[in-house]
């Protein structure tokens, strides 16, 4: 399977307004064209939308919406999830048209979080004209990094690495061990990260007793400052700061992480590490910052 990037996220949220606020005022997304009282599409680039924001009775992942090249990858992606034993279901022309895309397949992964796998995403050729001139790298990379949670991550693992073809890039035990223990009690979980392109990571498993959803997500800025101004709303808005500025060891991301409305959070990064997937060796990893990083609880 060819899965070439994080495409789109898709939310729903008992709190759409504060999501407006939250995405155009202080995180300097960009309203996107087609948005209604129900739904908000954001632009981070010249992709359509990249967000969606759909008013509804909880807050939870929608679909996290993975890219492939073509019509003819899509159909291998459809059969080999078939032959996998994974139910896939056609979207049907409403769908395709609201997502803006040229065809899409849904597929829930061993853990319950729902993905999208599509192609053919329209653009929207305006500029961009975000809000205080912050600059956000996706395009061929993607969107940034989705966190889903995964109760069984080995099945996980499985089937977002041997089946959708994603590369591991690390793994963390949780808690982090920095001083090396017996692992023969196996008192640790692994955290995984890995990507289908070369941004460091564009998935996160996270090895926990939740139910489907989102652990956080992540943008990337084109420069330190786009984040540092992008602190400094966050603070002027009173939104809590879940974790303070810091670097991450793996992907190299300096970020800190905000609470958003309804459960979650947002990383707010800068610098992320592009690697090359020819050459690249997968590790441990036994912090996850090399300095800040500091969680509220
Ligand atoms: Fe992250």
């Amino acid at each position: 399977m060819d899965i070439r990037a994080l495409g789109y996220l898709r939310l729903e949220t008992t709190k759409l307004e504060e999501w407006r606020t939250y995405t155009l005022d202080v995180l300097g997304m960009v309203e996107a064209s087609g948005s209604t009282e129900d739904t908000l599409y954001l632009r981070i680039d010249d992709r359509s939308y990249r967000i969606a924001v759909q008013a509804g009775t909880s807050d939870r992942l929608l679909a996290a919406g993975w890219e492939v090249a073509n019509a003819a990858a899509l159909a291998t992606a459809a059969r080999e999830l078939e032959a996998a034993g994974f139910a896939v279901k056609s979207a049907d022309a409403a769908e395709l048209a609201e997502r803006r895309v040229q065809d899409l397949i849904h597929v829930t992964d061993p853990c319950g979080n729902p993905l999208e796998i599509y192609w053919g995403q329209a653009q929207d050729h305006s500029a961009l004209g975000t809000p205080y001139g912050n600059r956000f790298v996706a395009g061929d990379l993607g969107l940034g990094h989705v966190v889903l949670p995964v109760p069984d991550v080995e099945a996980a693992l499985d089937f977002y690495e041997n089946l959708l073809g994603f590369q591991l890039r690390d793994s963390m035990k949780l808690p982090p061990q920095a001083v090396p223990t017996a692992t023969e009690e196996r008192d640790f979980h692994l955290m995984h990260f890995l990507s289908p392109n070369r941004r460091h990571h564009s998935l996160g498993l996270y090895p926990a007793p939740l139910p489907p959803g989102i652990v956080h997500f992540m943008v990337e800025l084109e420069t330190l400052d786009d984040v540092g101004r992008g602190l400094d709303r966050m603070n002027a808005a009173g939104i809590p700061i879940a974790s303070s500025l810091g670097r991450h060891t793996n992907d190299r991301m300096v970020s800190f992480y905000a609470q958003a409305p309804g459960g979650f959070q947002v990383e707010y990064g800068w610098d992320g590490l592009i690697v090359d997937p020819a050459t690249w060796v997968a590790k441990e990893i036994t912090e996850d910052s090399i300095w800040g990083h500091h969680w509220n609880g």
